[in-house]
């Protein structure tokens, strides 16, 4: 997500920094030239004071999904808006999921424990819920169709949208005016609301790769969350590539 937020603000003329643990080499497919990368950790603080030296906005797609990463996921995006606020950033934008306050699953805890960072910075921040990316579920497909099987979430329905239309919003709103609020949440979704299965059927049409489609009951916090049809919010259909579009574009797009 990252590097999509990159390319389109580079397209749209801004003054780019990047900043990870492991920036990309200026060989790598990961790089974009035209814009500046800073080695820095939100986890401990290392390099952030740099990278953030003369930025107006900051857009944070940082992950922190396993163990002490999702244990301080929280924790990294205050150290990062602290650093931000002391070099004079004006605005900040978190990428964030769909109801995840309305989840008991560790990974989403992690994620509303950071939202509730940016709601009490003294930044302006806004925090953009997403739905789940075309790029998440083609993954698990990918995954079991190297075994022939593509398992597919009982009862699972899934709003997915492209990486690229997220980016779109979080520069959006990175650029737009100052507002009145000093914190705002808004929730995006993809075009479409599907059924886990169909989206397994247009996949391995798309794709033309072999395997049988698997009904697997998905238990616990996160199967809860995707029966009780969290993961959709069919009022926000703001994502313009739906499934099949994106899988067609694959090649260049995220
Ligand atoms: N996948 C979905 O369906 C979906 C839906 C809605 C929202 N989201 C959210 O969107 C966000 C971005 O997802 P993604 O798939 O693009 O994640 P990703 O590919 O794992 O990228 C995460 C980035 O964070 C950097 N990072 C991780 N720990 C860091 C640290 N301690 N200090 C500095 N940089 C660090 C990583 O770079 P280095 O490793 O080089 O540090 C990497 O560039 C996540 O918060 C995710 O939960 C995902």
């Amino acid at each position: 997500m990252g590097r999509e937020v990159v390319r389109l603000a580079l397209d749209a003329g801004l003054d780019v920094t990047v900043l990870s643990r492991r920036p990309p080499s200026g060989t790598s497919r990961a790089h974009h030239d035209g814009a500046r990368y800073f080695q820095a950790d939100v986890t401990t603080g290392a390099g952030l004071a740099e990278a953030l030296r003369g930025a107006d906005v900051v857009i944070d797609c940082l992950e922190g999904q396993f163990g002490k990463a999702r244990k301080n996921y929280a924790d990294g995006g205050a150290r990062l808006l602290a650093a931000a606020s002391g070099a004079g950033v004006r605005k900040a934008v978190l990428l964030s999921i769909i109801n995840c306050d309305r989840s008991a699953a560790a990974f989403y805890i992690s994620k509303a424990a950071k939202e509730r960072v940016y709601a009490t910075s003294e930044l302006e921040t806004v925090v953009v819920r997403a739905t789940q990316f075309h790029s998440l579920v083609a993954a698990v497909f990918h995954a079991g169709a190297k075994v022939r099987l593509i398992p597919v979430f009982k009862g699972a329905r899934f709003q997915t949208i492209s990486p690229s239309d997220v980016a779109f919003e979080l520069v959006a709103e990175g650029m737009g005016e100052p507002s009145t609020e000093r914190h705002r949440t808004r929730t995006i979704g993809g075009p479409d609301i599907r059924t886990m299965r169909e989206l397994a059927e247009i996949w391995r049409k798309t794709t033309g790769h072999a395997g049988r489609i698997v009904e697997v009951p998905l238990p616990g916090a996160m199967g809860e969350y995707l029966r009780k049809g969290l993961n959709l919010v069919p009022s926000q259909r703001t994502g313009i590539d739906t499934f099949e579009s994106w899988l067609a574009k694959r090649e260049d797009s995220l």
